[in-house]
């Protein structure tokens, strides 16, 4: 089985979730690492990875992933707001919608990513301006949990996971 890993990282989150995979699968035909390009070579399987932007995913991976026909598809991402099950099933259900229903979709995987500094100091103002913004403090709180993601857990978590769809 040939398998494309394809992916769009900004600040490097995701791109060690790719790289996390690319070793899990050393012993398999990985036929392509990196960005979604024009002409990636044909594969069996595509792993696409994307950071979240704004509730979906980067607009070049909606771009790869809308070009897919009667491919089997694993999709991972990173997403900065919330360490929970129920965000990352709705983000993803947002991704599903980019995806035709000729290909067969195997799984999803999610971990949290920390974010830039600016968005931390853009709270800590607003909550200056607004000290009883309860969503505020939800927010900060978010962004700290977020600040040491992806961990080794997260590494170990998405090794275990890619093998165990894969096997
Ligand atoms: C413009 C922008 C929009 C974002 N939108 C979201 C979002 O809607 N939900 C979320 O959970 N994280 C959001 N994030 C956080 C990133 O998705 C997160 O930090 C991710 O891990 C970055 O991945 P990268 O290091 O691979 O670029 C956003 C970040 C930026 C810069």
């Amino acid at each position: 089985m040939s398998i494309a890993i394809v992916y769009s990282s900004i600040t490097g989150n995701t791109k060690l979730i790719a790289e996390a995979i690319k070793d899990a699968l050393e012993n398999y035909n990985i036929v392509y690492f990196g960005m979604p390009i024009d002409n990636i070579i044909d594969a069996d399987l595509y792993i696409v990875g994307s950071w979240t932007n704004k509730g979906n995913a980067s607009d070049e991976i909606i771009k790869f992933l809308s070009s897919l026909k009667n491919k089997k598809i694993i999709y991972f991402g990173t997403a900065g707001y919330k360490k929970d099950e129920a965000y990352y099933n709705t983000l993803f259900n947002r991704i599903k919608g980019n995806i035709d229903e000729s290909n067969k979709i195997l799984g999803y995987f999610y971990c949290q990513g920390k974010m830039p500094m600016a968005v931390r100091e853009r709270y800590i103002s607003l909550l200056k301006e607004n000290p009883a913004d309860a969503n505020l403090e939800v927010s900060l709180k978010n962004f700290d949990e977020a600040l040491s993601h992806p961990d080794k857990n997260d590494i170990l978590n998405v090794k275990k996971w890619v093998k165990d769809i894969i096997k």
